[in-house]
Order: structure tokens, then C-alpha cells, then sequence
């Protein structure tokens, strides 16, 4: 779980995965939201100056499963990495998931790992795109782009930790936004499953206000 995030967005002067919803931090949710779902090792990268704090804090909710804080990187996928490396080594398959979304359905954490059970080799949850999307340059719309076709990216996306570990190794390019990017640079076939509205990433201010009205 990368979770070294700064949280500029967001404000505050906390670490964005410190934030309180609903009385816990973003951390504590996205993690219990994993470990609900069967997860047995939990690997979470934070800023390197609350590692011993975020140990403590989930403590309580990884009483069922193993537990290791990492330092994080100076990009969410140095902090991938550094989760990576932190792995036991008979973890067969990995989900990474953002401690940003707190609030991902057990289901779509589910539905995830079912599809590694049946063999994928990464896995992603998507959910189809609302707004009309247009290529954009200068000021100027250059084009409307096939919405139909397009799909917005959440986490958790899961992997056969092998062939992460391979992409993030073999990686070159500009940063990624997620990790199925350097799967697909792979040209390792990554399946789609549905995610949900609620997988949402909290970002800004209103995406917090969100999480905390669904969540009273
Ligand atoms: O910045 P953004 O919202 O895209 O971050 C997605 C996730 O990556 C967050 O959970 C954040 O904590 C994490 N992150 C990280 N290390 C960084 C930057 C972001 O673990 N250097």
C-alpha cells in the first residue's frame, strides 16, 4: 500500500493517509478493507518520519495478518518498490491498493483476487467515465474522444508478484500513475473488472467531504 503521499491536494499539513474520516485515518479504512477481504501480509509504504506511528496504528486492524511499515519513496512507484522489497517471499500475488481510497467495496477487492484465483496475471478495477472527455491543446479542443471505449482506473489492481516485480525492475519510462501501466509496457494482457463508485480516490477537500457523508 503506498501511503507516502504528502497530500498537497488535500491541505492541512498532515500526511494525506493521516487524515481523519470519520474518526480513523484514511490508512486504517484502507487497510481493514483489505484484510476483511482475506489479505494475509500487509506492506504499506509511509513518509519515513511516521513509520513507528502507522505501525502503531495498525496494529489493531492487521491482527489477522502480518504487518511491515516501509519507508516510501519520492514517487508513488519508488514507494511501490519499496513495498516490493519489504514481500515475504512465498507472496505469489500482490494487490497494491492506495491508501487515498479508503473506501473500496469489499466486493471489488474480491472480485480482484477472483480473477488472480482464475489465473490473470494483473488485474484492474474500472468504472466507465461520466463526462464528455476531449483532447485539449492550447486553449483548444482538438478532439472528443469515444467515451464509450474509456474506462476510469482504481485500485486495488493486482498482479502474479513476479510480474511486478519484473515491470517495476524493467521500468524506464516517465513517472506512471498506476502500476498496470508498466504491465501493459510489458505487453503482459491486464484484465479489467468493476470497480465501484465508491473506490474513489480522496484527492481535494470535496473528496473528503464525500467520504465523510457517505461514511455518517
Ligand atoms: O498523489 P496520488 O493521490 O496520486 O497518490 C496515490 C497514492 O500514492 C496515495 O495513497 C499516496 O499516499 C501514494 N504515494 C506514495 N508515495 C509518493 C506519492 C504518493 O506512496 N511519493
Amino acid at each position: 500500500m503506498p501511503a507516502a503521499g504528502v497530500g498537497e491536494r488535500l491541505g492541512a499539513g498532515v500526511p494525506k493517509a493521516l487524515r481523519l474520516l470519520a474518526g480513523e485515518p484514511l490508512i486504517v479504512h484502507a487497510v481493514r478493507a483489505l484484510v476483511v477481504a482475506g489479505v494475509e501480509t500487509v506492506v504499506v509504504a509511509s513518509p519515513a518520519d511516521t513509520v513507528s506511528q502507522v505501525e502503531q496504528l495498525l496494529g489493531p486492524v492487521t491482527a489477522a495478518a502480518a504487518l511491515a511499515v516501509v519507508p516510501g519513496g519520492l514517487t508513488r512507484r519508488e514507494s511501490v518498490a519499496a513495498c516490493l522489497a519489504a514481500l515475504p517471499d512465498d507472496a505469489e500475488v500482490v494487490l497494491v491498493h492506495d491508501a487515498a481510497r479508503p473506501l473500496v467495496p469489499e466486493a471489488v477487492v474480491r472480485r480482484v483476487l477472483g480473477e488472480l484465483a482464475n489465473g490473470a496475471e494483473a488485474v484492474v478495477p474500472a468504472v466507465r467515465v461520466a463526462d464528455t472527455v476531449k483532447e485539449v491543446t492550447a486553449g483548444h479542443v482538438v478532439r472528443t474522444v469515444d467515451r464509450s471505449a474509456l474506462r476510469a482506473v482504481q485500485t486495488p489492481q493486482g498482479f502474479r508478484r513476479a510480474v511486478l516485480a519484473r515491470a517495476h525492475a524493467d521500468w524506464r519510462g516517465p513517472e506512471p500513475s498506476d502500476d498496470a501501466a508498466m504491465i501493459e509496457a510489458l505487453g503482459v494482457p491486464v484484465r479489467v473488472v468493476d470497480g465501484a463508485a465508491e473506490g474513489f480516490k480522496i484527492t481535494g477537500p470535496l473528496d473528503l467531504r464525500l467520504a465523510q457523508i457517505i461514511c455518517s
